[in-house]
């Protein structure tokens, strides 16, 4: 960690696994002098509340454009966490063995036959299993699974040594590190980015890349002079720009200890999921909330991830739930992440609202948002994801 400076070529606003990402490929791009600020401590949020699946097919319900965001980026997570390895020493524990996802109900069998469906007819590694399959796979599933899939290039990873792996990576490249300190405003000079204003001083910068997860609609954006535009070299008009709207939703989770380990995919059902660990914890998740920031653990949301983390293993209720945590995710009105470029004003670039995939659309979102603000190419696997989609409002 550094103290505050003055001066910096790329202000990356939040220290993340997106905001660590994209600051790691500015530095292995050769841009010195990025600096990474962040409110609280580096990872903290939806980075260190995560289960760490890489499971794109898992979820998926058609190949869009998202869909293949999602794939591009868990296909390159084995490289990513070889080169993290290389560059710390850190193993971010890659697991490859797969997702296994079970059915119990005819809606829960309907669902995965649509899924098999669409990913066997596009080509997707995919394999419908009876019952019996999958239980020789996992024994200790319930005896109540009717079918299941398997998707044998779903991962996951240890997502907070990823945030260790990728804060060392970055303090070995000579990237800045500010933690403890809020980014309060970027300011505009005669519609050019000029600089943010931080809980600890000004940092002058032209570039800044908004990576704060939940807390990204917090920064406002306003003019620091009264210059006549018309000097400007920006192409901003009259003060606007678009309105990226991050609401945060509540996700919580429990950590069982179990030993041996009871399972060895990652496991999911349409009502959960369950994450084996190699320390002999299993993650088991989530809820969805709309609660703005309130992070605290519910006697509902136990309740309910228990009871599907159950049903997946009835062994489960016999183990001792040793952890409990809750995360907010960053959400987009239309649920897809926000990337690139924005629009109106030169200089400011969005990596937010990846929503429940933070951690698997941190190699590409890194890879991409290094390649438009340094090569100044925004690749066509942005466009989608555009802030341009959202609506113009003027600078308060
Ligand atoms: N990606 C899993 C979740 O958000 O619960």
């Amino acid at each position: 960690m550094v103290d505050l400076p003055k001066i910096a070529n790329v202000v990356v606003v939040g220290g993340g696994v997106i905001g660590l990402s994209v600051a790691r490929s500015l530095a292995l791009r050769g841009l010195r002098d990025v600096l990474v600020i962040e409110r609280g401590s580096l990872g903290a949020e939806s980075s260190f509340a995560a289960a760490g699946m890489l499971a794109p097919q898992a979820e998926a319900d058609r190949a869009d454009k998202f869909f293949e965001l999602c794939r591009q980026s868990r296909d390159l997570y084995p490289a990513f966490a070889a080169s993290l390895r290389d560059e710390t020493g850190i193993d971010v524990e890659l697991e490859t063995t797969g997702t296994l996802y079970l059915a119990f109900t005819e809606e829960d069998v309907n669902e995965l036959e649509e899924r098999y469906e669409w990913q066997s007819r596009a080509g997707l590694a995919i394999e419908k299993l009876s019952a019996e399959a999958a239980r020789q796979l996992e024994p200790a599933i319930s005896e109540n699974v009717r079918t299941a899939l398997r998707f044998s290039l779903d991962m996951q990873v240890e997502n907070r040594r990823l945030v260790r792996a990728l804060a060392v990576a970055n303090e070995t490249l000579g990237v800045g590190i500010v933690t403890e300190t809020a980014v309060e405003s970027i300011k505009l000079d005669r519609g050019c980015v000029a600089g943010v204003k931080t809980s600890g001083g000004l940092v002058t910068t032209d570039t800044v890349v908004m990576a704060g997860g939940a807390w990204t609609s917090l920064i406002t954006v306003s003019e620091q002079t009264t210059a006549d535009k018309n000097q400007s070299d920006c192409n901003t008009p009259d003060k606007a720009f678009r309105s990226v709207r991050i609401e945060p939703v509540r996700g919580q989770m429990l950590s069982f200890t179990t030993a041996p380990q009871i399972a060895r995919h990652v496991i999911y059902s349409p009502r959960g999921y369950i994450v084996p660990r190699s320390d002999n914890r299993l993650l088991a998740g989530s809820t969805t909330e709309h609660v703005g920031f309130a992070k605290q653990v519910t006697d509902e949301g136990v309740r309910s991830i228990t009871a599907a983390a159950v049903e997946i293993s009835p062994q489960i209720a016999s183990l001792p739930l040793t952890e409990s945590w809750a995360g907010l995710r960053p959400r987009a009105p239309d649920n897809l992440p926000v990337l690139g470029p924005c629009a109106e004003i030169a200089g400011v670039f969005y990596a937010t609202g990846h929503y429940r995939n933070g951690i698997l659309l941190a190699p590409i979102t890194g890879e991409l948002i290094a390649q438009a603000i340094v090569d100044k190419v925004v690749a066509p696997a942005l466009n989608e994801f555009s802030p341009d989609r959202f609506s113009v409002v003027n600078v308060t």
